[in-house]
C-alpha cells in the first residue's frame, strides 16, 4: 500500500500534496517519494519477524538518493551495498556502518580497505580469489575481516532472466556442491572470520515457493558446516520480494517471513538477514512527465512526453511494465497511446498501448518508479537528469536539485591550441 492516492478533487496527491503543484513548483520530469510509504514498507518487513534477531538491510542499489537513505537510517535500518560509492553514500547520509552488509563480484582492495576502517558487519563474498584478497587486506591493516559467503543454491526464481541470479549459469556466488571445500578454504585464512552464509536467487518474486527451497539448501549447509565446527552467525536471505506493477500479487512480508520461519525453527539463535530493494521503494515513488505533443499516425497514437528513456530505462531494458495513469483525469473519449520520449532511439519508451483520454500539457504520474528508476537513469543526448522530491506529509523537500546543463560538461576538456 501506498499514499499516492486520487483525493475528493479528482486529482492525484503524494501524502498531503497535489502532484499538480509539485510540478508547478519544481518542473518535469520529476521524482517523487512518499515518506510515509518508505517507512511503511521498511515497518512491514521489520514486523514480520519482530519476535526472530534479524536486520533489515535496504539494498542501496534500488534507490540510493541520501534523503531516502535518511529517511531509513533514522529508523535503525541497515543497508546492503555493492560499491564503495553507496557506502560512502550511507556514511552520507547518517547510516550506521555496523549495519552494512556488502555484496557484489568484483570488490576492489581500496573498497575492502574502506570498509574495514569503517567497521562494516560483513563482507558477502562471491570466489576463493575474492577470499584471498579479503584476508590479504585485512592483514595489512592488522584487522579480522567478517564473512558471509554468497551460495548459488540453484532455484529458479520464475522471474526475467536479466533479474534471476541464483541460477547455476549465473556469474553470481558460490555454486552448491563446491561450498563445504569453500567455506573450510575461508575457515584456513588467519584474517577472516567466519559469521554468514548469503543468497540472492533474483528480483522481482511473486511466489514464496523459490525463497522457501533457496532456504531449505542453505540450512542443510549450515548444519553441515556445524558438524565440521564451521558455526554460522546469520542467514542473509536477499532481497527479491516482488511489488505490484500491474496485476501481480506478490506475498506481503508477513507471509514471506512467516513462511521463512517456520522453517527456521530448529535454528532459532540464527539471525536472518533481508536486503529488500524493490519492495521498500518501488511504489513509494512515482515520476512525473508531460505529454508535449500528440502525434496521430495512421497506424499509432503517440504521446510524446518530457521524460525519456534516460529518466526510466526499465521499460527499454526489461519491456518492464509500468503503470501510467494521469495526474487529473479529463473527461472524454480515451485512446490507444505509446508513450514515447524525446531521445533519438525507437526504443524509447515508457509504456505502450494504454487506455487514456489525453490533451497537451496534461501531467501523467508513472507509478511504482521509486526502485531502479532515478538511479539508473543518464544524460543520454545531453538530457539533464531530473529532481528528486521526498514528499512528508504536507511538505516537499528537493532531496536533489535537477542538474543544471553546464553541470554535464564541467569535467570535459576541450584539445589544446
Ligand atoms: N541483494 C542483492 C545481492 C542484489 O543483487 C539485489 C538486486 C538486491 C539485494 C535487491 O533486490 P530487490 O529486493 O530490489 O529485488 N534493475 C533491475 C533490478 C536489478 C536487481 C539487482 N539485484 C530492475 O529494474 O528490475
Amino acid at each position: 500500500m501506498d499514499y499516492f492516492n486520487y483525493q475528493q478533487d479528482g486529482q492525484l496527491w503524494a501524502e498531503d500534496i497535489q502532484l499538480t503543484e509539485l510540478a508547478e513548483r519544481f518542473g518535469t520530469p520529476l521524482y517523487v517519494y512518499s515518506r510515509a510509504t518508505l517507512e511503511r514498507h521498511w515497518h512491514a518487513f521489520d514486523q514480520a519477524v519482530a519476535n526472530h534477531p534479524h536486520l533489515i538491510c535496504y539494498a542501496v542499489k534500488a534507490n540510493s538518493n541520501l534523503g531516502v537513505l535518511n529517511v531509513l537510517a533514522r529508523l535503525g535500518s541497515g543497508f546492503d551495498i555493492v560499491s564503495g560509492g553507496e557506502l560512502e553514500r550511507v556514511v552520507a547520509a547518517g547510516g550506521d556502518p555496523a549495519k552494512v552488509v556488502f555484496s557484489g563480484v568484483g570488490k576492489t582492495a581500496a573498497e575492502m580497505r574502506r570498509a574495514l576502517e569503517l567497521g562494516i558487519k560483513c563482507f558477502n563474498v562471491e570466489s576463493e580469489p575474492e577470499l584471498e584478497r579479503l584476508n590479504q587486506v585485512a592483514g595489512e591493516m592488522g584487522k579480522v575481516a567478517p564473512v558471509s559467503l554468497r551460495i548459488n543454491p540453484d532455484v529458479d526464481a520464475q522471474t526475467h532472466p536479466y533479474i534471476s541470479t541464483g541460477l547455476r549459469d549465473n556469474k553470481f556466488g558460490i555454486a552448491f556442491d563446491r561450498a563445504p571445500d569453500v567455506y573450510r578454504f575461508a575457515h584456513g585464512l588467519p584474517n577472516l572470520k567466519i559469521t554468514g552464509m548469503d543468497c540472492h536467487i533474483g528480483s522481482q518474486l511473486t511466489a514464496i515457493d523459490p525463497f522457501i527451497d533457496a532456504t531449505d539448501r542453505l540450512l542443510a549447509l549450515i548444519d553441515t558446516l556445524k558438524a565440521e565446527g564451521i558455526e554460522i552467525d546469520h542467514l542473509d536471505v536477499g532481497g527479491g520480494l516482488g511489488v505490484t506493477y500491474s496485476d501481480e500479487r506478490p506475498p506481503e512480508p508477513s507471509d514471506y517471513a512467516k513462511a521463512l520461519l517456520a522453517r527456521l525453527t530448529d535454528h532459532g539463535e540464527l539471525e536472518l538477514i533481508f536486503e529488500p530493494g524493490r519492495a521498500i521503494a518501488a511504489n513509494a515513488g512515482v515520476m512525473l512527465t508531460r505529454v508535449e505533443y500528440l502525434k496521430h499516425t495512421e497506424h499509432k497514437n503517440f504521446a510524446i512526453v518530457d521524460a525519456a528513456m534516460n529518466d526510466m530505462i526499465r521499460p527499454t531494458l526489461y519491456q518492464a511494465w509500468q503503470e501510467i495513469v494521469a495526474v487529473d483525469p479529463r473527461e472524454g473519449e480515451a485512446k490507444t497511446y505509446d508513450f514515447v520520449g524525446p531521445i533519438c532511439e525507437t526504443g524509447d519508451f515508457i509504456g505502450k498501448d494504454r487506455e487514456l483520454c489525453l490533451a497537451p500539457g496534461d501531467l501523467l504520474a508513472v507509478r511504482s518508479a521509486g526502485a531502479y528508476g532515478f538511479v539508473m537513469s543518464s544524460n543520454y543526448n545531453t538530457r539533464v537528469r531530473a529532481a528528486e522530491i521526498m514528499v512528508d506529509g504536507s511538505q516537499a523537500h528537493v532531496v536533489r536539485e535537477r542538474e543544471e546543463l553546464a553541470q554535464l560538461w564541467q569535467s570535459e576538456h576541450l584539445l589544446p591550441e
